[in-house]
């Protein structure tokens, strides 16, 4: 199993007024094992910093990542984003959204059958199945988000690095997903971490629960989700645990805002 470690990482940004803006402070976590692990913030906490330097896409000022006892100097084929916001491609068909996937970590256009397999299986794994030639403009926000994820989960990480992947979606659409990435998660055997600004989403999701205070982010509090997994199979929001971790987790919450 894989170990993300991120250790005391510190990050700074030069405001457009050219101040400096410390945007992330001493910020320590392991993940890996296979659990699911969320962080949860106020906007402008510093969490898209965490996972894009988690995701080696961005340095770090102070201290470092490690993967597997390995200090990270770049994006790993271990790992893969689903950033904020999908970016798919629109002038690329649903197939060739995930296919960029492979492409972009194989360094090359042509595809092996093995890999065109793997497509479809990946497809086929988020509900995508006969889609492959639909424009992202011609499917529904939750159906792009699937597009999104099918481009991460080709790569087959052992790591998948979500940045609040549902943050755009109606409620429905969004707990049918969450649904579904639980679903998924029990299937690919990945570690998550993932990062909302929803405290229900995070706790319905997650092992784990990291709470960062306002800028600069920093760890205020941990709390472990004990609801058994996997939590579609029960109402887990109705658990009087939820309720409980819940108010915990808003009342920490509440003193960022
Ligand atoms: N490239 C950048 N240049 C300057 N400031 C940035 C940059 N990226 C983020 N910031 C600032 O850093 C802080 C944290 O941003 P971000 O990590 O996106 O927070 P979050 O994802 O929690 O909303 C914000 O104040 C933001 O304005
Ligand atoms: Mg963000």
């Amino acid at each position: 199993m894989p170990e993300l470690d991120i250790v005391s990482v510190r990050k700074s940004y030069r405001s457009p007024t050219g101040e400096n803006l410390l945007a992330l402070a001493d910020f320590s976590l392991k993940i890996g094992g296979g659990r699911f692990v969320t962080v949860v913030g106020p906007s402008g906490c510093g969490k898209t910093t965490l996972l894009r330097m988690a995701a080696g896409l961005v340095p770090t000022d102070v201290g470092e990542i490690r993967l597997d006892g390995a200090r990270l100097t770049g994006p790993s084929p271990k790992m893969s984003m689903v950033f904020q916001g999908i970016g798919l491609m629109p002038w690329k068909t649903v197939a060739g959204n995930v296919t960029l996937g492979i492409q972009l970590q194989a360094h090359r256009h042509k595809l092996a059958d093995k890999e065109l397999g793997l497509v479809n299986s990946t497809l086929e794994l988020v509900g995508l199945k006969g889609f492959e030639h639909y424009y992202p403009h011609q499917l529904s926000g939750g159906m792009q988000q699937r597009v999104g994820l099918a481009r991460a989960l080709v790569r087959q990480p052992e790591i998948l690095l979500m940045d609040e992947p549902f943050g755009a979606l109606d409620a429905q659409t969004r707990a049918v997903l969450q649904d579904e990435l639980l679903s998924l998660w029990g299937r690919v055997n990945s570690t998550v971490l993932f990062i909302t600004h929803d405290l229900d989403e995070a706790i319905y999701l997650s092992d784990l629960v990291v709470i960062m205070s306002r800028r600069p982010g920093r760890i205020k509090q941990v709390l472990e989700v004990k609801l058994p997994q996997p939590r579609y199979r029960y109402d887990a929001r109705a658990e009087p645990e939820f309720a409980r971790l819940r108010s915990i987790a808003w009342q920490s919450i509440k003193e960022e805002l």
